[in-house]
């Protein structure tokens, strides 16, 4: 397709510098906790050891790692080398040797349709426009097995008083990481994709997922737990 979307030319943060990579488990700590939200993760997509689980721009891989304990094969995709790489030495470190680390993201990724138990996409949707979106949620859906889970959490900004919402983040990040988690957080508005909560719910209902629960964090820290209903 000539006119397939580039999901491999970085948008905003430039996850393909060397640079940005190490610095980033270090400054997400300053705003996340992330034992939380990989306990929410695999609460919520339950995993047994004949899972096989999709984690889609796996970034450094906290997720990969955690849910590969907990699963038969798991399938850590990124369309950055250099975030791949030490997603693979933290993994290695770990002796974790049930991770398939693939380059491709959610357009270009090739796995069988209803081969996949559990989908987990923290904060990697937002680099593709909406329309993007769309296609790239019903590429999750069709590769989940009825019944399956996504666990879905992202930047998306609320219906009512959008611009506030996110001046707060803004300046909460700054009160949490100063100037380059300010920075970090503007470029994020500037020049990725986030979008509104209805856009976002529409998408997902559109691609087939059935929203069970949201939960929102810092006004625009959204988690969306959905499954694949069965037929
Ligand atoms: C903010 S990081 C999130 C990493 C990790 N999932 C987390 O929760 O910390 C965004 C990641 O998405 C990746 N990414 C960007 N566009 C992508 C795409 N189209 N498909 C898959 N991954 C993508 C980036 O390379 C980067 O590693």
């Amino acid at each position: 397709m000539d006119w397939l979307y580039d999901e491999f030319q970085q948008t905003g943060k430039d996850y393909a510098s060397q640079e940005e990579v190490d610095i980033y488990d270090p400054s997400h700590d300053d705003f996340r906790d992330i034992g939380q939200e990989l306990d929410e993760a695999v609460n919520w997509i339950q995993p047994t050891l004949q899972s096989r689980i999709l984690d889609i721009g796996c970034g450094t891989g906290n997720f990969s790692i955690h849910f590969s304990e907990r699963c038969q094969r798991l399938y850590a995709l990124d369309i950055s080398p250099p975030m791949l790489a030490l997603a693979q030495k933290k993994a290695a470190e770990k002796k974790r040797d049930n991770i398939e680390f693939i380059h491709a993201g959610y357009l270009t990724f090739d796995l069988p349709e209803r081969s996949i138990h559990g989908v987990i996409s923290s904060l990697s949707l937002h680099h593709l426009p909406d329309f993007w979106k769309a296609v790239a949620l019903k590429r999750l859906f069709a590769v989940l097995a009825p019944g399956g889970k996504l666990y879905f959490h992202d930047v998306v900004i609320p219906d009512d008083h959008s611009e506030k919402a996110i001046q707060e983040f803004i300046d909460l990040q700054g009160e949490r990481g100063g100037d380059f988690l300010r920075e970090d957080t503007q470029i994020h508005f500037k020049e990725e994709y986030s979008t509104c909560d209805w856009v976002m719910q529409g998408l997902l209902r559109t691609a087939g997922f059935r929203i069970r629960q949201e939960k929102t964090r810092d006004r625009v820290l959204k988690t969306y737990y959905c499954e694949k209903p069965h037929e």
